[in-house]
């Protein structure tokens, strides 16, 4: 049986929540298999809106969810988020929720140094948000993390602190920073502790098993190609792999369970934080976008920069991250404009790109070549047909597919879950 692989093919923010909560009654598990609360994915259920960082968005629906391997877990923000979730009425238990047992933590430390580098970075910071994803994953690859299992040890983590905190106590005198405090650690690890072993186990076992007995999976990417460590615009991006691969060492499985790779595309652009960004528009028609879309950064608060739709972005997230089918979504938020445009290539030093180069400096350069296309007045917001859109919308979303070298198997016209269109069910591949 199919598992659908979601994952964001732009900036972030391309609506990957609605959708996997849309697709979670269909699922019988979601994972989140990469990056951490750095991730804000928004769920408008009957007009109730739910915001998570942490929990894979099939929480909701009661979908059995778990948190991969490959996610960088604070044990804080997973409290204080299970307990907003629960005010909401969503029950949170070992039942609903695996956490996998070799997931690094990310620790205060980590906040502080993320933190720090931004603020000494001035103006050519990345524009983080400040969640300590950066510091939490450069610990794991130097093999100094402490996991989810070591808090089940905590009294023989002395040796491992040496390692850790030998690392930060150095960085942290050159931010002139007093050293760790050992101790307070040590009595915030014991205090948190318990809350999170209740929902500890090797997650690569419960997906083992639900996998042979022909479960659907659906995996929940966080963040967006664009942002991924090796294929995005390097040195502005996050650090982890947000491509589908990841998919599989984030979880514990093997790449043939990603099955139908879903992108999720904006049906125009934006971008939160610092970096390179060709098609962005700075006058009243990005304005009028912002605003209409509600781009402010569910995290941080932050406004998202907005352009128009960058089809060689897209066209090479889908090749890189192997993409099925795309759900398009925010259509509606350009209703009304006279005419919509779409980046087909870039001029860059007299030459013509049809993909973004490597060296932020080229993708700084790059000035994007437009293709027009009349705007529709009609409506489709709200709509769940394909038949209730307008004739340009839908020659637009036709020409997007085109462009993209992608077939567009969703389209989503408002926040509300049911406001979906479905042209090819990902779980029926
Ligand atoms: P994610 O990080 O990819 O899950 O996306 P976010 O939740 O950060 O941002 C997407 C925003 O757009 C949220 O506020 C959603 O409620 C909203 N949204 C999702 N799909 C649509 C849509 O089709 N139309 C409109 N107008 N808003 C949408
Ligand atoms: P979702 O899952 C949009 C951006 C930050 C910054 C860069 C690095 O909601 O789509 P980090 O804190 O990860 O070290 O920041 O990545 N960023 C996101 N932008 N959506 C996200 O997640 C993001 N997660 C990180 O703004 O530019
Ligand atoms: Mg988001």
């Amino acid at each position: 049986m199919a598992n659908v692989t979601v994952i964001g093919a732009q900036w972030g923010d391309e609506g990957k929540g609605k959708i996997v909560d849309w697709l979670a009654s269909r699922a019988d598990v979601v994972v989140r298999f990469q990056g951490g609360h750095n991730a804000g994915h928004t769920l408008v259920i009957d007009g109730k809106t739910y915001k998570l960082s942490l929990l894979p968005s099939g929480i909701v629906s009661g979908t059995p969810s778990m948190i991969g391997n490959g996610v960088v877990l604070d044990p804080w923000a997973l409290r204080d988020e299970v307990a907003k979730i629960e005010g909401q009425g969503v029950s949170v238990t070992a039942d609903n929720l695996a956490v996998a047992d070799n997931c690094p933590l990310i620790l205060p430390l980590h906040r502080d140094l993320d933190a720090l580098r931004e603020t000494a970075a001035g103006k050519g910071k990345i524009g983080t948000t400040g969640r300590g994803i950066g510091p939490a994953y450069e610990d794991k690859v130097g093999r100094r993390a402490i996991r989810v299992c070591d808090l089940a040890h905590l009294d023989s983590l002395d040796a491992q602190l040496d390692r850790l905190c030998a690392h930060h106590d150095a960085l942290r005198a050159g931010f002139d920073q007093p050293p760790v405090d050992r101790a307070a650690l040590l009595a915030e690890l014991r205090d948190i502790a318990p809350f999170v072993l209740r929902f500890a186990q090797p997650v690569w076992k419960r997906l083992k098993k639900v996998r042979k007995a022909g479960a659907r999976i659906l995996f929940e990417g966080a963040q967006g190609v664009l942002l991924d460590v090796d294929h995005g615009t390097y040195p502005f991006v996050t650090s982890s792999n947000t491509v589908s691969g990841a998919a599989a060492a984030g979880s514990g499985l093997g790449p043939s369970a990603t099955g139908f790779v879903l992108g999720i595309v904006k049906a125009y652009t934006t971008r939160v934080g610092s970096g390179p960004f060709p098609t962005e528009l700075e006058d009243e028609v990005g304005q009028r976008l912002g605003e209409r879309g509600h781009e402010f950064g569910t995290v941080t608060g932050r406004k998202r920069r907005v352009g128009w739709f960058d089809a060689v972005l897209v066209r090479q997230t889908c090749a890189i991250s192997g993409v099925t089918g795309i759900a398009l979504t925010k259509i509606d938020v350009l209703d009304g404009l006279d005419v919509v445009k779409i980046c087909t290539g870039y001029r860059l030093r007299g030459n013509v790109y049809d993909y973004l180069p490597s060296h932020a400096a080229d993708q700084t350069a790059c000035e994007p070549i437009y293709e027009e296309m009349e705007g529709w007045q009609g409506s489709t917001a709200g709509a769940r047909s394909y038949a209730d859109l307008p004739a340009q919308a839908i020659k637009y979303i036709q020409r997007v597919q085109e462009l993209i070298e992608c077939p567009v198997a969703l389209v989503s016209t408002s926040p509300e879950r049911d406001d979906t269109i479905l042209m090819r069910d990902p779980f029926e591949d």
